[in-house]
């Protein structure tokens, strides 16, 4: 089947959090905006079919929990990421931000020190400080445009106490995929040390051909005891709002903790549509994934072009999966609020600001490549030119 991602579909009046909040977020509702990560790309058939069937009932009651939907995640992580998943490991929850939120609850005591690598997506550091634990930062390193992580640096925080570790692999925003090597040298020093693993593998499905994502827990059995996978098929198929995750605990006990705390919190209940939703993504959608993340590519060397043309002080992070591209504006020599200035209210368009991450993101950018390419476009040429206007 072929699709046509260059449709470029009124969001605009939907309720959509990307496309009409422009005025409370950014003082202009015209803005364009390639920020959050949800994509303008209407979702694949079978699941808007699934969703639409579902919507005729009329009736939106209490929704149970059918094999079907455990035999749809299990049979995608073992032929997508080759993961032999039993399906009492799987915790449903609302969404993964709320899972992260929940594992560090049920990992850790108030005070402990919790690892994050940065820059990394802000919710990291909200689930750590919201819920009284501390930030114990690893910042990645970042040499000849690719993100690798500062081993040295992460066994003294573990030397010194830190009790959990929170991984976002593949990596959102600097767009690495993990490979084999780094993250083995990472399950060695959490094993090392005690230290458990949350690891947020939201976007391990969007992953660009020559990279492959290695679920952490798929790597040992041993891995697979400290680590709590939180993932869904809400990034990978477009379908965030309808707020369906799951996690993978391997570990009897922490699972049983976890569970227990999901009820403690009584946010278990499924969404409506978010079975049906997810039957239909992972059975019947996988050639609509393959194309759109060839689309996706093709954004993302599109944009990684026009920068190199038409503004090359702008150094992009070559993604390797996720759809954002991760831009080092640093030689432009703009303070953080001279770049809001610069997007917002000069060039009328929302990438996301850096520093949002991370200290070590300021001076960064991260744009949203899940759109048409006329859209991109537009919103690059309007970046460039302001750009460009600034310093003529
Ligand atoms: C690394 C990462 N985790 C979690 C989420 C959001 O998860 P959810 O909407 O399921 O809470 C995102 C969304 O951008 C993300 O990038």
């Amino acid at each position: 089947m072929t699709y046509n991602f260059d449709e470029r579909l009124p969001r605009r009046g939907t309720y959509s959090e990307k496309w009409d909040l422009g005025r409370e977020l950014f003082g202009d509702p015209d803005v364009l905006p390639l920020w959050v990560a949800d994509m303008d790309f209407r979702c694949a058939p079978a699941i808007v079919e699934a969703v639409t069937e579902r919507a005729k009932l009329g009736i939106y009651g209490y929704t149970s929990r059918p094999n079907e939907y455990l035999e749809a995640i299990t049979g995608w992580l073992e032929r997508r990421h080759g993961w032999n998943v039993e399906a009492s490991w799987l915790t449903d929850t609302p969404g993964v931000v709320p899972a992260l939120g929940v594992a560090v609850q049920v990992l850790t005591e108030p005070g402990d020190r919790v690892i994050l690598q940065s820059p990394v997506y802000n919710p990291f550091y909200d689930v750590i400080r919201n819920n009284g634990r501390e930030v114990a930062e690893n910042p990645l390193i970042l040499e000849d445009g690719r993100y690798r992580m500062d081993y040295g640096h992460l066994e003294s925080l573990m030397q010194g106490g830190a009790k959990l570790m929170l991984l976002c692999s593949p990596h959102n925003p600097g767009g690495r995929v993990w490979n084999r090597e780094e993250l083995e040298r990472l399950g060695e020093l959490c094993l090392k040390y005690g230290v458990k693993v949350v690891s947020d593998e939201i976007h391990g499905d969007l992953v660009f051909p020559g990279h492959r994502h290695l679920p952490l827990a798929s790597l040992s059995e041993a891995l697979a005891g400290i680590t709590i996978t939180c993932a869904a098929p809400s990034k990978t198929f477009n379908i965030p709002g309808l707020a369906t995750a799951y996690t993978i605990i391997p570990n009897v006990a922490i699972r049983k903790q976890f569970a227990e705390r999901i009820k403690a919190l009584a946010i278990g209940s499924l969404n409506y549509f978010g079975p049906s939703a997810t039957i239909a993504a992972y059975t019947q959608s996988e050639d609509w994934l393959d194309a759109v993340l060839d689309y996706i590519r093709a954004n993302r060397d599109f944009a990684v072009a026009y920068l190199l043309e038409h503004l090359p002080a702008a150094a992009p992070v070559l993604s390797e999966g996720t759809y954002l591209l991760w831009v080092d504006c640093r030689a432009l020599g703009l303070s953080k609020s001279e770049l809001k200035q610069l997007m917002y209210k000069e060039a009328k368009i929302a990438f996301t600001e850096g520093s949002i991450y991370g200290q070590n993101g300021e001076g960064f950018l991260r744009i949203n490549l899940a759109c048409p390419r006329s859209l991109l476009q537009e919103a690059l040429e309007r970046f460039c030119a302001a750009a460009a206007a600034r310093t003529t």
